[in-house]
Protein backbone atom coordinates (compact mmCIF):
# COMPACT_ATOMS: atom_id res chain seq x y z
CA UNK A 1 0.00 0.00 0.00
CA UNK A 2 1.14 3.29 -0.45
CA UNK A 3 1.03 5.91 1.76
CA UNK A 4 0.01 9.51 1.44
CA UNK A 5 3.37 11.37 1.68
CA UNK A 6 4.54 12.19 5.25
CA UNK A 7 4.77 15.76 5.75
CA UNK A 8 8.02 16.79 8.49
CA UNK A 9 7.45 20.53 6.79
CA UNK A 10 6.88 24.06 8.71
CA UNK A 11 4.04 23.87 7.81
CA UNK A 12 1.41 22.35 6.21
CA UNK A 13 1.45 19.41 8.39
CA UNK A 14 -0.33 16.41 8.92
CA UNK A 15 -4.15 16.64 9.56
CA UNK A 16 -5.68 14.32 12.02
CA UNK A 17 -8.70 12.29 10.76
CA UNK A 18 -10.95 14.14 12.92
CA UNK A 19 -10.10 17.03 11.25
CA UNK A 20 -9.96 16.09 7.38
CA UNK A 21 -13.68 14.39 8.07
CA UNK A 22 -15.16 17.61 9.55
CA UNK A 23 -14.99 19.45 6.26
CA UNK A 24 -16.43 16.48 4.85
CA UNK A 25 -20.17 17.31 4.98
CA UNK A 26 -23.19 19.61 3.34
CA UNK A 27 -22.71 23.69 3.29
CA UNK A 28 -24.31 25.22 6.51
CA UNK A 29 -25.07 28.59 6.36
CA UNK A 30 -22.64 31.24 7.76
CA UNK A 31 -25.30 33.49 9.28
CA UNK A 32 -27.16 30.63 11.27
CA UNK A 33 -26.39 29.25 14.92
CA UNK A 34 -24.55 26.35 14.01
CA UNK A 35 -21.53 28.26 12.47
CA UNK A 36 -22.09 31.23 15.21
CA UNK A 37 -21.13 27.78 17.60
CA UNK A 38 -18.21 27.08 15.33
CA UNK A 39 -16.50 30.41 15.62
CA UNK A 40 -17.23 30.82 19.26
CA UNK A 41 -15.44 27.55 19.89
CA UNK A 42 -12.56 28.01 17.40
CA UNK A 43 -12.44 31.80 19.49
CA UNK A 44 -12.45 30.59 23.15
CA UNK A 45 -9.80 27.57 22.50
CA UNK A 46 -7.24 30.30 20.13
CA UNK A 47 -7.45 32.80 22.83
CA UNK A 48 -6.27 30.15 25.11
CA UNK A 49 -3.30 29.47 22.69
CA UNK A 50 -2.49 32.69 21.91
CA UNK A 51 -2.61 33.82 25.63
CA UNK A 52 -4.86 36.50 25.48
CA UNK A 53 -8.25 37.43 27.23
CA UNK A 54 -8.19 40.28 23.95
CA UNK A 55 -10.74 40.69 21.02
CA UNK A 56 -9.66 37.87 18.41
CA UNK A 57 -11.14 37.29 15.19
CA UNK A 58 -10.33 34.23 12.30
CA UNK A 59 -9.95 35.23 9.07
CA UNK A 60 -10.44 33.66 5.50
CA UNK A 61 -7.16 33.77 4.37
CA UNK A 62 -3.69 32.62 5.37
CA UNK A 63 -1.18 33.39 7.60
CA UNK A 64 -0.24 36.81 5.68
CA UNK A 65 -3.64 37.88 5.65
CA UNK A 66 -3.63 38.65 9.13
CA UNK A 67 -0.02 40.33 8.95
CA UNK A 68 -1.35 42.19 6.29
CA UNK A 69 -4.30 43.31 8.67
CA UNK A 70 -2.46 43.69 11.58
CA UNK A 71 -0.64 46.34 9.82
CA UNK A 72 -3.01 47.92 7.66
CA UNK A 73 -5.51 48.66 10.50
CA UNK A 74 -3.39 49.70 12.99
CA UNK A 75 -0.19 51.47 11.54
CA UNK A 76 -1.45 52.93 8.38
CA UNK A 77 0.81 56.41 7.92
CA UNK A 78 2.64 55.20 11.30
CA UNK A 79 6.43 55.47 11.72
CA UNK A 80 6.85 51.62 12.05
CA UNK A 81 9.89 49.34 13.01
CA UNK A 82 10.13 46.15 11.59
CA UNK A 83 12.71 43.98 13.62
CA UNK A 84 14.21 41.65 10.65
CA UNK A 85 16.19 38.15 10.94
CA UNK A 86 14.52 35.92 7.99
CA UNK A 87 11.81 35.49 5.49
CA UNK A 88 8.90 36.56 7.08
CA UNK A 89 10.09 39.36 8.93
CA UNK A 90 11.26 40.64 5.66
CA UNK A 91 7.89 40.20 4.59
CA UNK A 92 6.42 42.31 7.38
CA UNK A 93 8.92 44.97 6.70
CA UNK A 94 7.50 44.61 2.45
CA UNK A 95 3.71 44.70 4.45
CA UNK A 96 4.82 47.93 6.48
CA UNK A 97 6.48 49.80 3.35
CA UNK A 98 2.94 49.37 1.53
CA UNK A 99 1.07 51.08 4.61
CA UNK A 100 3.59 53.18 6.70
CA UNK A 101 6.74 54.87 7.14
CA UNK A 102 9.06 51.52 7.16
CA UNK A 103 11.83 51.33 8.95
CA UNK A 104 13.81 48.29 9.08
CA UNK A 105 15.81 47.06 12.28
CA UNK A 106 17.73 44.55 10.26
CA UNK A 107 20.43 41.49 11.41
CA UNK A 108 21.91 39.16 9.43
CA UNK A 109 19.08 35.58 9.32
CA UNK A 110 19.16 33.31 11.71
CA UNK A 111 21.30 35.90 13.73
CA UNK A 112 19.41 37.82 16.90
CA UNK A 113 17.66 40.69 16.75
CA UNK A 114 18.95 44.21 16.92
CA UNK A 115 17.41 45.40 20.66
CA UNK A 116 19.94 48.83 20.23
CA UNK A 117 18.54 49.04 17.09
CA UNK A 118 14.64 49.21 18.21
CA UNK A 119 15.97 51.32 20.95
CA UNK A 120 16.88 54.26 18.82
CA UNK A 121 14.03 53.85 15.81
CA UNK A 122 11.37 53.79 18.99
CA UNK A 123 13.57 56.85 20.22
CA UNK A 124 13.01 58.30 17.25
CA UNK A 125 9.43 58.36 17.10
CA UNK A 126 8.67 55.03 15.92
CA UNK A 127 4.66 54.14 17.15
CA UNK A 128 4.59 50.69 16.11
CA UNK A 129 7.06 47.41 15.81
CA UNK A 130 6.32 44.11 14.05
CA UNK A 131 8.41 40.90 15.12
CA UNK A 132 8.08 37.40 14.09
CA UNK A 133 8.27 35.38 17.50
CA UNK A 134 9.39 31.90 15.53
CA UNK A 135 11.28 32.88 12.52
CA UNK A 136 10.82 29.91 10.34
CA UNK A 137 12.85 30.10 7.58
CA UNK A 138 15.98 29.85 9.82
CA UNK A 139 14.32 28.02 13.11
CA UNK A 140 15.06 30.60 15.60
CA UNK A 141 12.92 31.99 18.43
CA UNK A 142 13.12 35.39 19.58
CA UNK A 143 12.52 37.33 22.26
CA UNK A 144 9.10 38.80 22.18
CA UNK A 145 9.01 39.75 25.73
CA UNK A 146 12.05 42.15 25.78
CA UNK A 147 10.45 43.42 22.77
CA UNK A 148 7.15 43.87 24.32
CA UNK A 149 8.73 45.77 27.47
CA UNK A 150 10.18 48.04 24.94
CA UNK A 151 7.39 48.49 23.35
CA UNK A 152 5.43 49.39 26.00
CA UNK A 153 8.46 51.43 27.31
CA UNK A 154 7.67 54.19 24.35
CA UNK A 155 4.27 53.29 23.72
CA UNK A 156 4.10 51.21 21.00
CA UNK A 157 1.99 49.20 19.39
CA UNK A 158 3.55 45.93 19.39
CA UNK A 159 2.33 43.37 16.11
CA UNK A 160 3.63 39.89 16.62
CA UNK A 161 3.43 36.90 13.78
CA UNK A 162 3.17 33.95 16.02
CA UNK A 163 2.32 32.44 12.98
CA UNK A 164 4.26 28.98 13.87
CA UNK A 165 4.50 29.31 17.41
CA UNK A 166 0.97 29.66 18.64
CA UNK A 167 -0.57 26.66 19.56
CA UNK A 168 2.68 24.79 19.59
CA UNK A 169 4.83 26.87 21.92
CA UNK A 170 4.30 29.20 25.04
CA UNK A 171 2.46 32.37 24.03
CA UNK A 172 1.38 35.06 26.45
CA UNK A 173 0.18 37.83 24.59
CA UNK A 174 -1.01 39.71 26.77
CA UNK A 175 1.19 39.59 29.54
CA UNK A 176 3.82 40.09 26.69
CA UNK A 177 2.45 43.72 25.97
CA UNK A 178 1.58 42.04 22.49
CA UNK A 179 -1.52 44.17 20.71
CA UNK A 180 -1.47 42.82 17.82
CA UNK A 181 -0.56 38.44 17.36
CA UNK A 182 -1.42 36.41 14.31
CA UNK A 183 -1.18 32.84 13.73
CA UNK A 184 -1.94 30.71 10.50
CA UNK A 185 -4.34 27.32 10.52
CA UNK A 186 -1.93 25.02 8.74
CA UNK A 187 0.82 25.25 11.14
CA UNK A 188 1.06 24.05 15.03
CA UNK A 189 -2.61 23.92 14.91
CA UNK A 190 -2.83 21.18 12.44
CA UNK A 191 -5.53 22.17 10.44
CA UNK A 192 -6.40 22.98 6.71
CA UNK A 193 -4.29 26.03 5.12
CA UNK A 194 -6.33 29.21 4.22
CA UNK A 195 -7.12 30.47 7.69
CA UNK A 196 -5.53 33.15 9.86
CA UNK A 197 -6.65 34.38 13.00
CA UNK A 198 -5.91 37.51 14.82
CA UNK A 199 -6.23 39.13 18.29
CA UNK A 200 -6.72 43.17 18.80
CA UNK A 201 -6.05 44.95 22.20
CA UNK A 202 -8.01 47.65 23.43
CA UNK A 203 -4.47 50.12 23.02
CA UNK A 204 -4.27 48.71 19.28
CA UNK A 205 -8.68 49.76 19.16
CA UNK A 206 -7.33 53.13 19.98
CA UNK A 207 -5.13 53.43 17.20
CA UNK A 208 -7.35 52.23 14.14
CA UNK A 209 -6.96 53.82 10.77
CA UNK A 210 -9.84 55.77 8.84
CA UNK A 211 -10.70 54.58 6.03
CA UNK A 212 -9.60 50.67 7.15
CA UNK A 213 -9.12 48.57 4.55
CA UNK A 214 -11.99 47.49 3.30
CA UNK A 215 -12.08 43.55 2.64
CA UNK A 216 -9.31 43.21 6.21
CA UNK A 217 -11.71 45.79 8.25
CA UNK A 218 -11.02 44.24 11.55
CA UNK A 219 -13.72 46.64 13.15
CA UNK A 220 -16.80 45.13 10.99
CA UNK A 221 -15.07 41.82 11.66
CA UNK A 222 -15.84 43.18 15.36
CA UNK A 223 -18.95 44.63 14.49
CA UNK A 224 -20.45 40.69 13.00
CA UNK A 225 -18.31 38.94 16.27
CA UNK A 226 -20.93 40.67 18.45
CA UNK A 227 -23.63 40.02 16.54
CA UNK A 228 -25.91 37.20 17.61
CA UNK A 229 -25.60 34.12 16.28
CA UNK A 230 -21.48 35.26 16.40
CA UNK A 231 -20.34 36.09 12.20
CA UNK A 232 -18.37 36.93 10.42
CA UNK A 233 -18.84 40.51 7.64
CA UNK A 234 -18.77 38.81 4.54
CA UNK A 235 -19.08 34.72 3.75
CA UNK A 236 -16.42 33.19 5.48
CA UNK A 237 -14.50 29.41 4.26
CA UNK A 238 -16.94 27.41 5.87
CA UNK A 239 -15.65 24.10 5.16
CA UNK A 240 -12.33 25.03 6.23
CA UNK A 241 -13.76 26.71 9.86
CA UNK A 242 -15.39 23.29 10.74
CA UNK A 243 -12.06 21.64 10.31
CA UNK A 244 -10.35 24.24 12.38
CA UNK A 245 -12.70 24.09 15.19
CA UNK A 246 -12.43 20.32 15.18
CA UNK A 247 -8.66 21.01 15.77
CA UNK A 248 -8.77 23.07 18.26
CA UNK A 249 -10.86 20.53 19.99
CA UNK A 250 -8.44 18.56 19.73
CA UNK A 251 -5.53 20.81 21.12
CA UNK A 252 -8.29 21.94 23.85
CA UNK A 253 -8.54 17.99 24.84
CA UNK A 254 -4.86 17.62 24.82
CA UNK A 255 -4.40 20.35 26.91
CA UNK A 256 -1.90 23.57 25.87
CA UNK A 257 0.42 22.60 28.52
CA UNK A 258 1.16 19.07 27.08
CA UNK A 259 1.09 20.17 23.65
CA UNK A 260 3.61 22.66 23.85
CA UNK A 261 5.47 19.95 26.04
CA UNK A 262 5.45 17.56 23.19
CA UNK A 263 6.92 20.17 20.37
CA UNK A 264 9.69 20.91 22.93
CA UNK A 265 10.49 17.11 23.00
CA UNK A 266 9.93 16.26 19.15
CA UNK A 267 12.25 19.25 18.76
CA UNK A 268 14.85 18.51 21.27
CA UNK A 269 15.17 15.44 19.67
CA UNK A 270 15.85 16.89 16.16
CA UNK A 271 18.35 19.15 17.22
CA UNK A 272 20.07 16.00 19.70
CA UNK A 273 20.31 14.05 16.08
CA UNK A 274 21.89 17.04 14.48
CA UNK A 275 24.08 17.26 16.86
CA UNK A 276 25.05 13.44 16.84
CA UNK A 277 25.70 13.83 13.26
CA UNK A 278 28.07 16.89 13.58
CA UNK A 279 25.58 19.21 11.42
CA UNK A 280 25.58 22.25 13.19
CA UNK A 281 21.71 23.98 13.95
CA UNK A 282 22.05 27.34 11.41
CA UNK A 283 20.40 29.95 13.94
CA UNK A 284 22.83 31.81 16.22
CA UNK A 285 20.80 31.71 20.01
CA UNK A 286 21.95 33.75 22.70
CA UNK A 287 20.53 34.25 26.13
CA UNK A 288 17.66 35.66 24.67
CA UNK A 289 17.17 34.15 21.42
CA UNK A 290 16.63 30.39 21.37
CA UNK A 291 16.06 27.20 18.98
CA UNK A 292 12.42 26.86 17.60
CA UNK A 293 10.63 24.20 18.97
CA UNK A 294 8.78 23.93 16.22
CA UNK A 295 10.99 24.34 12.82
CA UNK A 296 14.98 23.18 12.91
CA UNK A 297 16.97 24.58 10.50
CA UNK A 298 20.58 22.34 9.69
CA UNK A 299 23.42 23.27 7.80
CA UNK A 300 23.56 21.05 4.55
CA UNK A 301 26.95 18.93 5.27
CA UNK A 302 29.96 19.91 2.20
CA UNK A 303 29.73 17.69 -0.58
CA UNK A 304 26.12 16.87 -0.37
CA UNK A 305 23.60 18.32 -2.97
CA UNK A 306 20.23 19.66 -0.75
CA UNK A 307 18.19 19.01 -3.64
CA UNK A 308 19.43 15.62 -3.71
CA UNK A 309 19.03 15.22 -0.07
CA UNK A 310 15.91 16.01 -0.27
CA UNK A 311 14.22 14.49 -3.17
CA UNK A 312 15.45 10.93 -2.15
CA UNK A 313 13.74 11.67 1.33
CA UNK A 314 10.71 12.08 -0.47
CA UNK A 315 11.09 9.22 -2.73
CA UNK A 316 10.91 7.49 0.67
CA UNK A 317 7.63 9.37 1.41
CA UNK A 318 8.91 11.60 3.22
CA UNK A 319 8.66 15.72 2.87
CA UNK A 320 11.55 17.91 5.02
CA UNK A 321 11.87 21.49 3.75
CA UNK A 322 14.83 23.24 1.91
CA UNK A 323 16.04 26.95 2.59
CA UNK A 324 14.11 30.04 1.08
CA UNK A 325 15.87 33.05 -0.93
CA UNK A 326 19.53 33.27 0.35
CA UNK A 327 19.24 30.00 2.22
CA UNK A 328 18.66 27.73 -0.69
CA UNK A 329 21.04 24.99 -1.20
CA UNK A 330 22.54 25.68 2.01
CA UNK A 331 20.09 24.30 5.00
CA UNK A 332 17.16 21.65 5.36
CA UNK A 333 14.32 22.61 7.96
CA UNK A 334 12.53 19.50 9.45
CA UNK A 335 9.08 21.12 10.95
CA UNK A 336 7.92 19.28 14.48
CA UNK A 337 4.67 21.33 14.19
CA UNK A 338 1.15 20.38 15.12
CA UNK A 339 0.21 16.46 15.22
CA UNK A 340 3.06 14.52 14.68
CA UNK A 341 5.05 12.58 17.72
CA UNK A 342 8.09 9.67 17.99
CA UNK A 343 6.88 7.96 15.55
CA UNK A 344 7.37 10.22 12.48
CA UNK A 345 10.04 11.85 14.15
CA UNK A 346 12.32 8.26 14.60
CA UNK A 347 11.41 7.62 10.70
CA UNK A 348 11.95 11.18 9.45
CA UNK A 349 15.67 11.35 11.69
CA UNK A 350 16.49 7.64 9.77
CA UNK A 351 15.64 8.74 6.21
CA UNK A 352 18.30 11.42 6.68
CA UNK A 353 20.48 9.80 8.18
CA UNK A 354 20.80 7.00 5.82
CA UNK A 355 20.35 9.21 2.66
CA UNK A 356 23.30 11.70 3.94
CA UNK A 357 25.22 8.27 4.30
CA UNK A 358 24.26 6.93 0.49
CA UNK A 359 25.06 10.55 -0.93
CA UNK A 360 28.48 9.47 0.43
CA UNK A 361 28.52 11.61 3.64
CA UNK A 362 29.66 10.07 6.85
CA UNK A 363 27.55 11.57 9.78
CA UNK A 364 29.43 11.48 12.98
CA UNK A 365 27.22 9.44 15.45
CA UNK A 366 23.98 8.15 15.60
CA UNK A 367 21.55 10.76 15.33
CA UNK A 368 18.90 8.39 15.20
CA UNK A 369 20.03 7.32 18.73
CA UNK A 370 20.46 10.36 19.78
CA UNK A 371 16.87 11.49 18.99
CA UNK A 372 15.59 8.16 20.77
CA UNK A 373 17.23 9.02 24.06
CA UNK A 374 15.06 12.03 23.87
CA UNK A 375 11.83 10.41 22.91
CA UNK A 376 11.62 7.67 24.94
CA UNK A 377 13.47 9.60 27.89
C1 LIG B 1 6.52 32.90 10.63
C2 LIG B 1 5.66 32.91 9.42
N1 LIG B 1 4.99 34.03 9.11
C3 LIG B 1 4.19 34.10 8.03
C4 LIG B 1 4.04 33.03 7.19
C5 LIG B 1 3.15 33.17 6.00
O1 LIG B 1 1.96 32.47 6.23
P1 LIG B 1 1.04 31.96 5.01
O2 LIG B 1 1.93 31.17 4.11
O3 LIG B 1 0.02 31.14 5.73
O4 LIG B 1 0.46 33.16 4.37
C6 LIG B 1 4.71 31.85 7.45
C7 LIG B 1 4.58 30.70 6.55
O5 LIG B 1 5.40 29.80 6.54
C8 LIG B 1 5.53 31.78 8.60
O6 LIG B 1 6.20 30.67 8.91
Amino acid sequence: MENEPLLMLPGPVPMPERVRYAMARQAINHRGAEFGRIYADCVRVLRSAFGTSHDLFVLSGSGTAAMEAAVANFGKGKKIACLVNGKFSERLLKIAQRYGDAVPVASPWGTPLDLRGLAKALEGGAGMVTMVHNETSVGLKNPAADVGRLCQKHDALFVMDGITSIGGDVVEADSWGVDVAVVGSQKCLAAPAGLSAVSVSSRAWEELVTPAPYYLDLAAYRKSAGNTPMETPYTPAVPLFLALREACLILEEEGLPARVARHVRMASSVRAAAAAWGLPLFPKVDGMHAYSNTATAITVPDGVADADLRSRIRRLGIEVAGGQDQLKGKIFRIGTMGAISAPEILATLAAVQCTLTALGHRPAGDGVAAAYEVLAG
